[in-house]
């Protein structure tokens, strides 16, 4: 039968792309991961903006266009704070979702209640008008760390914490006060959440971005992109990787016995997360960043723990490459990174939402400005339809 359908279909679908892998399917402006000139994003080096940047910047950037100036970004940051109060019924949600909930299904249940209560325009105009896109698209990004820190105090504290810190407040600072519940979190530790906002706010077709823009081609609304994205990021071949990445290196208690295990991994061919990627071949640019604040971080806070983390994580980097080749993507020290941080391991994967709802919002309003419904093709592989006859059941 496969055989048959193989002949019938095949000939007339020559670039069947598993995976579509290699496959472009759409024009874009706004990052430059396929071109392998390096990072940017809407033509600037994010190397740059990881060294003298901050996140609120990037999303000006990705969500309006252009570089914020002075004037502009100070706006940007203090509208972006008013939005961190949550809406009562959205709290009341908050309130009865499972506290054994995962996070990332916390934020993808926010996306959608605030497309039910804030929606980007009525349905009948929902083709039409895109006035509100920007604005939303800011205001998810803004209400997921609150709503996140929200329901988890509620649930692990029995507290109903205030979602609102000063209005200068940066997104990273803002989610360390609320996360840690003080006034003042380690400002190497705000630099290091700002910086891997940065570097995660942006990705080109990355498989969540990508469904964004499946979701955008048929004129749906940005709530339902950002919903989709969030299901689509969290497996962990994509976003969920940075929460697997440290499951592997924290069940090693030293490098030798790091070593020993993941040989062993890649003796039983299991995937080692936090290395290879789709299209970097010859490794990430992001990663270089994100194992300098790595390691900066475990020597400044100097305990056996910090310090053995981040040795145990570079001698898997050693072996990986020694044994396969494979390099570290952004997620592996993502995930040293955000552990020093004292942030639980189940909010990594979240913070990567927080960041990427830039990007998806940006691909979301290019999408609609020269939008072509996305519908591939399939290569029918099931029964022969000339040797299948249906026989009702009710006569
Ligand atoms: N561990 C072990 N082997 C690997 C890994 C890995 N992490 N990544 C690739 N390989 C192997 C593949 O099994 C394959 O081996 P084979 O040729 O013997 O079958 C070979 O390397 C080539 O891999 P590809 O098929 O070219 O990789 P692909 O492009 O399909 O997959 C992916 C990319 C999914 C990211 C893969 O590298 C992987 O699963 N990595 C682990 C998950 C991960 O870290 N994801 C994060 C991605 S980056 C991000 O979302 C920020």
């Amino acid at each position: 039968v496969r055989s048959f359908h193989k002949t019938l279909y095949l000939s007339n679908n020559q670039n069947y792309s598993p995976g579509l892998v290699g496959v472009i399917a759409s024009e874009s402006s706004i990052c430059t991961v396929g071109t392998g000139e390096g990072l940017n994003y809407r033509g600037y080096n994010v190397m740059d903006f990881a060294e003298h940047s901050s996140f609120e910047e990037i999303a000006f950037l990705l969500i309006h266009g252009h570089l914020p100036n002075k004037k502009e970004l100070d706006l940007y940051v203090s509208k972006m704070a008013s939005h961190r109060e949550l809406q009562k019924p959205l709290k009341t949600i908050l309130e009865q979702l499972p506290n054994t909930s995962n996070p990332m299904d916390i934020l993808r249940t926010v996306a959608s209640t605030m497309g039910c209560f804030e929606p980007e325009c009525d349905n009948a105009s929902l083709h039409k008008s895109k006035n509100n896109q920007w604005e939303s698209a800011d205001k998810l990004i803004a209400s997921f760390g609150p709503a996140l820190l929200y329901w988890h105090h509620f649930h692990q504290n029995g507290i109903r914490i205030t979602t609102t810190t000063l209005p200068q407040d940066t997104i990273a600072q803002n989610f360390l006060k609320l996360l840690k519940q003080t006034q003042e979190p380690d400002e190497d530790m705000v630099h290091a959440v700002d910086k891997t906002l940065i570097l995660y706010a942006e990705h080109d077709l990355a498989a969540s971005t990508f469904a964004a823009r499946v979701t955008t081609s048929t004129s749906s609304d940005l709530f339902s992109a950002v919903t989709t994205a969030i299901g689509t990021l969290r497996g962990p071949l994509h976003g969920g990787a940075n929460e697997a990445a440290y499951k592997l290196i924290s069940q090693f208690s030293d490098p030798d016995q790091a070593e020993e295990g993941v040989m062993k991994m890649i003796k039983d061919k299991e995937i080692i997360m936090g290395f290879g990627h789709r299209v970097y071949k010859k490794g990430d640019p992001r990663s270089a960043i994100v194992k300098k604040m790595a390691k900066a971080l475990s020597e400044k806070i100097n305990t056996q723990e910090s310090k053995d983390l981040f040795k145990i994580a570079e001698r898997i980097e050693k072996v990986m490459y020694r044994e396969k080749k494979l390099l570290t993507n952004l997620d592996f020290y993502a995930s040293v990174v955000y552990h020093l941080c004292n942030i639980p391991t189940s909010f990594f994967t979240p913070i990567f939402v927080i960041a990427r709802t830039s990007g998806w919002a940006a691909h979301v309003i290019e999408q609609r400005e020269d939008n072509v419904l996305m519908r591939p093709l399939s290569n029918y592989v099931g029964p022969d339809p000339s040797s299948t006859e249906f026989r009702p059941l009710l006569q």
